[in-house]
């Protein structure tokens, strides 16, 4: 006999929920992955580039991991996280030999072996739920340390419904400026279409 309890039928199979990796490794597995760029963003390219020497650096979330592939060409330490095995797999092809730390572990939970002094953001906070967001923001300051920095891409709009879930420029200085300042902050040129005119650069310093 099935359970028809109010509780037991409110709450969705893992698979539909974004707080789940099934939600995303389901979307791996199909090949459903339009925030996907296949390449390396413009903003974040020239920013690495820009930088002195490699800094050891975190990408949560990193699905296919573009990103960690390009700072591990460069001689980057580089770590890509992601909760979703189908995402991890989907990484290891898209590495290859590339020397990159990549974990299957929650963001929210995993021990990170050695102190990051950069966290890259590209549609991660856009995939988690509002619920997760001041726990999102806590954790960046809790890996982060003094003069560390955060940088990457926000989709800044009014769109609850998702993901890709909107926030606003207040809803974002409320998560971070508490313990950031923020440095840098420009419109996208080379969005790819789901996230086309709403998304910003922004580079933020650990307090
Ligand atoms: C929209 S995709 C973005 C992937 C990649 N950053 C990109 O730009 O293509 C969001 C990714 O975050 C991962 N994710 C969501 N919640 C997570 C969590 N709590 N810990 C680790 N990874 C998580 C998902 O599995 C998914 O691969």
């Amino acid at each position: 006999m099935s359970d028809q309890s109010p509780s037991s039928t409110q709450i969705k199979p893992p698979e539909q929920r974004p707080e789940h990796p099934d939600f995303w490794s389901k979307r791996f597995a199909e090949g459903v992955t339009p925030w996907d760029a296949g390449k390396v963003p413009e903003a974040f390219a020239a920013f690495i580039a820009a930088q002195p020497a490699p800094f050891n650096t975190l990408i949560p979330g990193c699905g296919s991991a573009w990103e960690a592939r390009h700072l591990a060409e460069r001689g980057w330490p580089v770590t890509a996280l992601d909760f979703a095995p189908a995402a991890v797999a989907t990484a290891r092809a898209v590495l290859g030999d590339a020397k990159v730390d990549l974990v299957c572990a929650d963001f929210f939970t995993f021990n990170p072996a050695t102190p990051y002094a950069l966290i890259y953001e590209r549609a991660f906070l856009c995939a988690l739920p509002r619920k997760l967001w001041a726990d999102w923001g806590r954790r960046i300051a809790e890996l982060l340390p003094s003069g560390a920095r955060l940088a990457g891409y926000f989709f800044v709009c009014d769109k609850p419904k998702g993901p890709p879930f909107g926030i606003l420029p207040e809803q974002l200085d409320e998560l971070l400026a508490p313990n950031f300042v923020r440095l840098e902050d420009i419109a996208v040129g080379d969005s790819i279409p789901v996230f086309a005119g709403h998304e910003r650069w922004q580079v933020w310093q650990r307090r």
